[in-house]
């Protein structure tokens, strides 16, 4: 897990909280609509994979209750974790690539309209990936995974005829004289893992990603609106196949990559087709980046630029992240795959209390209000979710107060405490349990171990009716408030 140099250690402090009448008049409690999106408070839980799935891809119980917990806080909205279109393995993760996954998921709609009351509007997020692999030994690289060619030959001069040749004498090189002769490209492979991208138009369906997604989408999101959620949330951040395509680092050139205008493409493409599908009436919006911290990647007039574009095609909400980028990522332990949030725009996705001169808590601010700015410049209402850090109700209500964002997203804030909200509201919010932005619920995500938050496991671990994790040393959901 990257850390800022500077070593600066912040403690989250959550600030004055609102008596119950200061809260009723607050901004953060107050509806917001816009096109088909109506919530009764401006408080938000963005996407976080909590492990729970079943090997199919299927909701189970313990993912009912994961979600039921969170709705008992009654936020404005919450959103189901990033849940792949494709009937793919892909271990514990949620699926929606099939007819079969519709009864489970009607079942997570009404349990979490049941807890929130009817107050809390379930949107489910859903992403395409490409295939990522394991880093494995430099013998198995070379001997199993590496396709030898001319160059190889070339670059090592005087070999024998055989493929086999080739590969005994690569394994006789040193480290640096066998990245002198792999390719960049091969290299990484080696030392990271072998990695898809959008930009590998050799392999054909990678080349036919733009002909394929558009329906998949549009099938997996049919698929939700008919088990009852309210609305969609399109994956379009992080490292995932739709944000390769809006990265600064596409150059495909087959009109889907180069010029901002191409990158989104595909991107706009995936919405109408997805909108042809769930009608004119149903909640769509989509995640991005406001900048995804990389090297030659794409910052915030690139996501100006699409955000602006997102709102004139009909989007009903954006929701921005920043960074979490395989590019940067840190070397996986042979064995294991990369982790798009181990290295520096992974700790931007995901700041945790060590930071540098800016701090973790608000990061992606400036960021957001720049593209709220330009999408309001361009005429456009469409409401912006800013995520990122926050932890207290001072800060949700200054940043809607000075128009950074129309709605307050916090993820590992709602985790660490999902009545936080409620609490504010109620006018108790000294009873909120304060994230400390440790990250040890991004390590347990990061190893696909069941993710919980370590405050939740000060005590009463035994007692009647409490489920622990598969490890027997954690609970799995945050403990009940009780109420006085
Ligand atoms: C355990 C965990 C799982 C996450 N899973 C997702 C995900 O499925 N989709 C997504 O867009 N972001 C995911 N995130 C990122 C959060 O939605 C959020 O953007 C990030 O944690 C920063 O917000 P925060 O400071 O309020 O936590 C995850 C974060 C955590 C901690
Ligand atoms: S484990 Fe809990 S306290 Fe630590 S960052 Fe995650 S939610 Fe916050």
């Amino acid at each position: 897990m990257y850390r800022p140099p500077q070593r600066i250690k912040y403690k989250p402090d959550a600030g004055r909280s609102p008596s119950a009448s200061e809260a009723r008049a607050a901004l953060l409690f107050s509806p917001i609509s816009y096109g088909n999106m109506h919530l009764e408070q401006r408080t938000w839980v963005p996407a976080m994979v909590p492990w729970r799935a079943s090997e199919d891809g299927s909701v189970t119980d313990d993912i009912l209750d994961w979600y039921e917990r969170m709705a008992r806080g009654k936020p404005g909205a919450l959103v189901v974790e990033a849940t792949g279109i494709r009937d793919i393995p892909s271990g514990p993760l949620l699926r929606v690539g099939d007819d079969r996954y519709i009864p489970g998921l009607k079942d997570l709609a009404d349990v979490v309209h049941k807890a929130s009351e009817g107050q809390t509007k379930l949107f489910i997020q859903i992403i395409d990936f490409l295939a990522i692999r394991r880093r494995v030994e430099r013998g198995t690289f070379i001997n199993r995974f590496l396709d030898i060619t001319e160059q190889h030959r070339q670059r090592l001069g005087g070999v024998g005829p055989g493929v086999d040749d080739v590969r005994e004498k690569l394994m006789a090189l040193t480290d640096d004289e066998l990245r002198a002769v792999l390719t960049q490209r091969e290299y990484e492979s080696l030392s990271m893992g072998f990695r898809e991208r959008v930009t590998d138009v050799h392999l054909s369906h990678i080349r036919e990603l733009p002909n394929v997604l558009p329906d998949l989408f549009a099938m997996a999101a049919g698929r939700a609106q008919k088990a009852g959620l309210d609305g969609i949330e399109l994956h379009y951040a992080h490292a995932y196949t739709m944000a390769s395509f809006l990265s600064a680092r596409n150059s495909r050139t087959d009109g889907y990559g180069g010029s901002q205008m191409d990158r989104l493409r595909l991107p706009l493409e995936v919405f109408r087709r997805v909108r042809g599908v769930v009608g004119d009436d149903y909640v769509l919006g989509c995640r991005y980046l406001g900048d995804e911290c990389i090297d030659a990647g794409s910052g915030v007039e690139d996501a100006k630029f699409f955000g602006v574009e997102f709102a004139r095609a009909g989007m009903d909400f954006l929701s921005v992240s920043r960074g979490g980028k395989f590019e940067d990522a840190a070397q996986p332990k042979t064995g294991s795959a990369a982790y798009p949030y181990t290295g520096p725009s992974g700790y931007e996705c995901m700041p945790s209390y060590i930071s540098d001169e800016q701090g973790p808590f608000g990061r992606n601010f400036n960021t957001v209000a720049a593209i709220r700015e330009a999408v309001r410049a361009a005429g456009f209402e469409t409401p912006i979710v800013v995520a990122g850090g926050i932890h207290g109700f001072e800060q949700a209500e200054a940043a809607l107060g000075s128009g950074v964002a129309d709605i307050i997203g916090a993820a590992r804030q709602s985790l660490a405490d999902p009545d936080w909200f409620l609490k504010l509201r109620l006018g108790r919010g000294n009873e909120v349990r304060v994230c400390e932005y440790t990250n040890s619920c991004e390590g347990l995500d990061q190893k696909h171990k069941q993710v919980t938050c370590r405050l939740w496991d000060r005590g009463g671990l035994d007692e009647p009716g409490v489920k622990l994790s598969k490890d027997g040393r954690r609970r799995l959901v945050a403990p009940s408030w009780k109420r006085q």
